[in-house]
């Protein structure tokens, strides 16, 4: 049987749910409702890629100032801004692209940027934060739907292990606020957060066998831990 190379997660108790980690060089979307622990997931997989694995990662971020990730990353002992240093690491923050607060940011200057940037530091391991945050400025679906397809392509081509994150709507019984980035990633896995409990579910990962199970999630000190078989309902 024909084999597919995984790559290890960093998130302790999720390999074991995917058969060893995420498959190379494809693209998953994770996604999340406000404060699911989506980011925290994303830089803890390049975190543990570049310092366990040797795989340098990148970072893009349309959502947050490089200061205060670095600050909030910082508490679950991740020092980035060291990482950075090194060159086994990099933030790429931007804009969303778009003429936004008179800052005038094309999607080519995007890709320019995450390109030469992942180039610089031979990175194994992109993540994206977050195609809710891109697409923002877009009236017509189809263009967003064509920008993201050209997002993953160059991914893709970076021969890249990618995460994108994406934010879920919390009123509907849907996944994604628009209703396409499912359908331009490989995989995907849902973060849950209610009330009473953090949980994590693989919707899809082609290639793979997996279960559909709602497993227990907990955030700690040291970042998010899944108890694989422990399911909250
Ligand atoms: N040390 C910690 N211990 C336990 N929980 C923590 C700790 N640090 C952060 N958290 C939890 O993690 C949440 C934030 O996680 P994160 O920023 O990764 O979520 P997110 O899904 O990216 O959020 P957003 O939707 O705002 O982008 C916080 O709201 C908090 O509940
Ligand atoms: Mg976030």
């Amino acid at each position: 049987m024909q084999t597919i190379d995984r790559v290890p997660t960093g998130i302790p108790g999720l390999d074991g749910l995917i058969e060893g980690g995420f498959p190379r060089g494809r693209i998953t979307l994770v996604t999340g409702s406000a404060g699911a622990g989506k980011t925290t997931f994303g830089i803890q997989f390049l975190w543990s890629g570049a310092v366990q694995h040797g795989e340098p990662g990148a970072f893009i971020t349309l959502e947050e100032e490089a200061l205060d990730l670095q600050q909030e990353m910082g508490r679950y002992g991740w020092d980035l801004k060291r990482l950075e240093e090194e060159q086994r690491f990099c933030i790429i923050q931007s804009p969303v692209p778009f003429e936004v607060a008179g800052v005038s940011v094309s999607m080519d200057d995007l890709l320019d940027a995450i390109h030469s940037k992942a180039v610089a530091i031979d990175a194994k391991r992109i993540v994206f934060d977050s195609v809710a945050a891109l697409g923002l400025p877009y009236s017509d679906p189809v263009r967003l739907r064509r920008d993201l397809h050209r997002l993953c392509a160059m991914l893709r081509e970076l021969g890249c292990t990618a995460l994108l994150l994406t934010e879920r709507p919390e009123e509907e019984n849907r996944i994604t606020r628009y209703d396409i980035e499912q359908f331009v990633a490989q995989g995907v896995i849902v973060l849950h957060l209610s009330r009473k409990y953090r949980g994590i579910e693989i919707r899809k990962m082609r290639g793979t066998k997996h279960d559909t199970n709602v497993h227990t999630v907990r955030i700690t000190d040291k970042g998010i831990v899944v108890n694989p078989g422990e399911h909250p309902f």
